[in-house]
């Protein structure tokens, strides 16, 4: 029966694909693919998820004994299919160097890495109490399996979708000089001018507010208000701006403000720790309660005590409002850019990967 484990894992896609059809919620659809994996495969001790998190792996759903909570990137097998982008077949434990034991009967591991645009967004973990269980054929399945998962859970590339004008960009056509008024023009003579000032000129958020003139002319003042006059610095206000971007999944805002961030010194590392969420435990005081400021905004929609007063201490009353205030004025912009679909530039790969783990 050379073919029974392909026809395997052919019928456990089908079945996934039922299960995937209609609901969204990666956590949701990631447990009942454990549990259809777990029941549909022979001989597992263990299966379950790892969602990238920071330089970590934070465990999922799974089926199996308690597992380790996380591992770091480029470490054990999981870390290690992780930091490849790519599978990892383990026919004995014993003879992975760092090899992680979660359950002690685990004999032989198959790891498969959730790849998305080149970005490795997690993996799923299956563990066997036999030896040697898994083969090239299960690799191919079970990679099939997570190609699914990953593929259902995609959001829309840059598109040629139809309600996209390609001159502006988004839903929206690019305003026409002709329609406006003395006071708009000045608004939209200044995005136009590749000096003038803005990231994005008429092609971003500037250029859909000013569908609106009066919203344009009131918002355009205290936006530079916030980003110039409040005190607040380079650095905090691309960490917030950046912090807000993600946290609102804002590919388009995030792309203008990452060379911004840099410019203003902003680490790399610094930029991938917004960028993946990771722990702000260990970066500077100042730069680590802008990040856990923002992700208690708008991911626990709750800030804590602690984090306020920290927050209160490094700003001051004035400011902190202020840094707040800017947060919410990228928010909104990042709801404008959302709703109209502003396009990333065709040429730009997608800077915000997708984050599976809900909240902070
Ligand atoms: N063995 C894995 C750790 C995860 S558990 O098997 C669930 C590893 O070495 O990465």
């Amino acid at each position: 029966m050379p073919d029974a484990k392909p026809q395997l894992y052919r019928d456990l896609a089908v079945q996934l694909g039922a299960l995937l059809d209609g609901e969204s919620d990666p956590i949701a659809n990631a447990a009942n693919m454990v549990a259809l994996i777990w029941h549909g495969l022979p001989e597992l001790n263990w299966a379950g998820f790892y969602f990238r998190r920071g330089s970590e792996l934070v465990l999922g759903p799974f089926h199996g004994k308690p597992a380790c909570l996380r591992i770091l990137v480029g470490q054990g097998v999981c870390g290690t299919a992780a930091a490849r982008g790519s599978a990892v077949l383990v026919p004995d434990v014993h003879e992975f160097p760092g090899h992680i034991a979660c359950d002690p009967d685990s004999r032989s591991e198959l790891v498969v890495p959730l790849v998305e645009d080149g970005a490795v967004l997690g993996v799923l973990d299956l563990d066997s109490p036999v030896p040697d269980r898994f083969d090239d054929a299960d690799r191919a399945g079970s990679e099939e399996l997570v190609a699914l998962f990953v593929a259902h859970h995609r959001r829309l590339a840059p598109t040629d979708a139809e309600d996209i004008d390609p001159a502006s960009g988004c839903r929206l056509p690019l305003p026409r000089r002709e329609d406006l008024d003395e006071e708009s023009l000045r608004i939209y003579d200044r995005l136009a001018d590749p000096d003038g000032g803005t990231l994005r000129g008429l092609r971003g958020p500037g250029g859909i507010q000013l569908h609106s003139p009066e919203l344009s002319r009131r918002s355009r003042p205290v936006n530079h208000y916030l980003r110039y006059e409040s005190g607040l610095g380079g650095r905090v206000r691309e960490l917030a701006i950046l912090a807000t971007a993600r946290e609102h999944d804002s590919r388009f805002e995030w792309a203008a403000h990452e060379p911004a961030a840099r410019a203003e010194g902003i680490s790399p590392e610094i930029i991938d720790t917004i960028r993946w969420r990771g722990a702000t435990v260990g970066l500077a005081e100042p730069d680590a309660i802008v990040l856990d400021l923002a992700r208690e905004i708008f991911a626990a929609r709750q800030v804590s005590s602690q984090t306020y007063a920290r927050a209160l201490e490094q700003f001051g009353e004035r400011r902190l409002v202020d840094l707040v205030a800017l947060m919410g004025n990228y928010a909104a912009t990042a709801a404008l850019l959302t709703a109209f679909d502003m396009q990333l530039d065709r040429e730009q790969p997608p800077p915000l990967p997708r984050l599976f783990f809900p909240g902070r």
